[in-house]
């Protein structure tokens, strides 16, 4: 079987709490919408998802890789931390006309079976849960022996990599031993954590975001609709001078990033046949 005996860390109750509130600020779905719109269909394209099979998306948000995988005619279970996404989702769904299951879930104590799914992903997801390694052997005991798996994950060194570093020293703290989000954009990390139980491939890819004219219109955008970043402008709210710190920081990453209007995010592709 691929559930593992070893005990794991997991992130305390509270602190799932509050993550799910910081994902629900702002706006995820103008996000998801505006920014990367194609790149949960990439995900299924590249996992080649058919119609009739069982798919878990881990971490959909509002659906941005579980609706094209119903599109192909999958019977797909859409799950995620943040209730305020699956609702969102399920409207996206009744608006195309597509049959889902939307599921609050945390990708390190996932509320499924073992082997119940024949393809699991995760577009941008499960990489934001704080604890790898619960969240790997979670990803594995779902899927069923011979059935595949398939992430995206932003890069350390591109675009969400760097944002997220600027954003640091900002930020809430997280939960002490929490693993930065963007190992899983690393070959080697998720080497480690999927290796011995995953026929794993990988393939790093750009997705060109049009969408801004400058850094400032990114930042601006971010500030207002995309939940890490608010979060962050939270907790430095009463500093001005922080605050114009962290503005500059990333209006300079916009600008500095910036190919005439694409920003290029870089990510991860891993795909795999489970053991
Ligand atoms: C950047 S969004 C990606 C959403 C969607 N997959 C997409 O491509 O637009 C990250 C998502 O991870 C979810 N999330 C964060 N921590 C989670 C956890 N521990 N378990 C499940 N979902 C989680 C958030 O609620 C949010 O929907």
């Amino acid at each position: 079987m691929n559930t593992i005996a070893a005990a794991v860390t997991t992130a305390a109750p509270e602190i799932k709490a509050k993550h799910a509130a910081m994902w629900a600020l702002g706006d995820y779905p103008a996000v998801a919408r505006e920014v990367i719109p194609n790149l949960g269909a990439r995900l299924v394209e590249a996992v080649g998802i058919a119609a009739g099979e069982r798919v878990l998306d881990i971490a959909a948000g509002d659906g941005n890789a579980s609706l094209p995988a119903a599109e192909r005619g999958a019977s797909v279970v859409a799950s995620d931390l943040t209730p305020e996404l699956l609702e969102a989702g399920r409207a996206r769904a009744a608006d195309a006309s597509l049959e889902l299951t939307w599921e609050a879930a945390d990708a390190e104590a996932l509320p499924f079976a073992d082997g119940e799914f024949d393809v699991a992903i995760s577009c941008v997801g499960l990489m934001f849960a704080p604890f790898h390694a619960p969240v790997a052997s979670e990803l594995v005991r779902v899927v069923r022996p011979g059935g595949r798996i398939g992430l995206i994950a932003w890069t350390p060194e591109g675009f969400i990599g760097e944002m997220f570093r600027i954003m640091k020293p900002f930020a809430p703290a997280p939960p002490a031993g929490a693993e930065p989000a963007v190992l899983w954009g690393s070959e080697e990390h998720v080497r480690g954590l999927l290796g011995e139980r995953v026929a794993l491939s990988f393939a790093r890819e750009v997705v060109e975001v049009r969408r801004f004219g400058d850094g400032a219109a990114f930042r601006d955008f971010f500030k207002a609709n995309y939940g890490p970043t608010i979060a962050a402008y939270r907790g430095i709210a009463a500093e001005p001078g922080r605050v114009a710190e962290l503005d500059a920081a990333l209006a300079d990453l916009g600008d500095r990033r910036l190919e005439g209007h694409v920003l290029p995010f870089e990510y991860l592709l891993t795909t795999g046949l489970v053991l």
